[in-house]
């Protein structure tokens, strides 16, 4: 059970009438008038600094890792969104879940300084849990485990009353940083080493066998930028109920259990993170539900959080379908104070600008449009430029290719099978990435039977030319 779909699904065009009237260069044009240079709301960069671009990579179970999000920022993509981490993975320090459940602990660890501004996002059932796993997230776990556990757990009204007043703030009231009490030693439950299975950078050992892997060709050490800057609170996923019990989009059906996650969450994470929520335009196409969005979508900013990101597909949809840009333009012209960003059908580089033209959010989430696609953030950084789009040359394709397998290695290098388990990630990418290359078929044929970083190494031998890649640039 994940968030996962299939990322082939065939692309939609969303309901957005009279969009073909909208030429993306003139919105950048007006956004570069309106922001300077950067072209992006300076509200971003102050509630999450670097956010210095209309435009983020989205949560994508399954892909999403450290890997995938260092490649994107590479490619200039400003801010990133974890995977959806169930709150109950989280609490029980990753054990006892399957690979197929919700995003597992490693992948959604910040992958060290190069991987921020970094958005963890959290997802679940009850509000305590939500509340205890956004805080062992935000704190990066130095409480210790079973602190945490406590708090979700032992339903300890004096204990959670501590949390919010006294833990996170000094006598004076003033609110003690995550840093200060790292500093202290409060009891450490998330070890360096775990976050390190993609912070420490350069080693792939046991399995490894990247030529020439160095130091610090992996995502940098750990420590520094070992936090996120946001936490995303999940109600858009579509997965089914477990246990009768809601999460991520399903609690769309209920807007006083929403909101009651999006309180406790609030009071738990330390005020100086902010808090952003990811939410689908409702959970089916009754009034009743459009209600229920309202309701939620307005509690949000009223408790506090900084944005929402809005799937503009409803629950039911999953996936499929077109999402309704339609959607998107009346929230944000009911709602022009607010910072909405938008999510669905974002395709390609022209899709990021004409939802903003569109609809006026102040950033796009780019999803599936990304998946073998990092482009696409160096594109719409060459649009706010004044430069045209330049597709990727068979040079610059080997570079990321070669990049985002070495960093999946140091992402999987704590596992048994470290080279395994990173050719079948890379092969989730392969269709996407081989879409590029002319002999596409052929490669990716090639690309999806590789089961090591020496066969990955071969195909790229095979069908990208190694001259000039170095110095390919982006
Ligand atoms: C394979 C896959 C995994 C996803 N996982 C997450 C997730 O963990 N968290 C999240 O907020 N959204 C997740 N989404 C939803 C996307 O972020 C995005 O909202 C959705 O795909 C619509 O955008 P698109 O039509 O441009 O792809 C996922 C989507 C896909 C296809």
């Amino acid at each position: 059970m994940s968030c996962q779909t299939n990322n082939a699904t065939a692309p939609s065009p969303a309901v957005a009438p009279g969009r073909e009237r909208i030429d993306p260069r003139r919105v950048v044009e007006w956004l570069v008038n309106r922001h300077g240079p950067v072209a992006t709301d300076p509200r971003l960069a102050q509630v999450a600094p670097g956010f210095d671009a209309p435009f983020f990579q989205a949560g994508l179970a399954g892909y999403s890792d450290a890997a995938m999000r260092i490649v994107a920022r590479r490619h200039g993509c400003p801010f990133c969104v974890t995977e959806a981490l169930l709150d109950r993975t989280l609490l029980a320090g990753g054990r006892g879940f399957t690979k197929a459940d919700l995003g597992e602990l490693h992948d959604n660890i910040p992958g060290g300084p190069e991987d921020h501004p970094l958005a963890g996002q959290i997802m679940g059932s009850h509000p305590l849990e939500m509340a205890a796993g956004a805080l062992k997230m935000a704190e990066q776990g130095i409480r210790g485990d079973r602190a945490y556990r406590a708090i979700a757990y032992d339903h300890d009204p004096e204990l959670w009353a501590d949390v919010i007043e006294s833990h996170l703030r000094n006598p004076g009231g003033e609110q003690v940083r995550v840093e200060d009490d790292a500093r202290s030693g409060v009891g450490r439950g998330v070890d360096p080493g775990d976050i390190d299975g993609v912070s420490s950078g350069g080693g792939v050992d046991g399995e490894g066998s990247w030529p020439g892997l160095a130091a610090g060709d992996g995502p940098a050490a750990a420590g520094a930028g070992a936090s996120f800057q946001v936490i995303d609170v999940n109600l858009a996923c579509p997965v089914k109920k477990i246990k009768n019990k809601a999460r991520g989009g399903h609690w769309l059906t209920d807007p006083a259990g929403a909101i009651r996650i999006l309180e406790a969450v609030r009071d738990a994470v330390p005020s100086h993170i902010p808090c952003s929520v990811k939410l689908r335009r409702a959970y089916d196409d009754t009034p009743e539900m459009a209600d229920h969005f309202e309701r939620i979508f307005d509690a949000a900013y009223r408790i506090g959080y900084c944005w929402a990101t809005v799937h503009a597909r409803t629950v039911e949809q999953k996936y499929i379908g077109p999402s309704r840009w339609t959607f998107l333009r009346d929230l944000v012209a009911r709602h022009p104070d607010r910072i909405v960003f938008g999510s669905g059908d974002v395709w390609d580089v022209n899709d990021i600008f004409a939802m903003i033209g569109y609809t006026g959010v102040q950033a796009v989430s780019v999803a599936r449009g990304c998946i073998g696609n990092p482009w696409i953030f160096r594109q719409a950084r060459d649009m706010i430029a004044g430069r045209p789009p330049r597709p990727p040359t068979m040079a610059q394709q080997r570079v990321a290719l070669e990049e985002h397998f070495r960093l999946s290695l140091a992402v999987t290098r704590k596992f048994k099978k470290a080279e395994e388990q990173s050719s079948k990630m890379m092969r989730k990418f392969a269709i996407r990435f081989a879409a590029h290359h002319p002999r596409s078929q052929a490669v990716r044929d090639r690309m999806i039977a590789v089961r090591n970083a020496a066969e990955w190494l071969g195909v790229l031998d095979e069908h990208y030319p190694a001259e000039d890649a170095a110095s390919s640039g982006r």
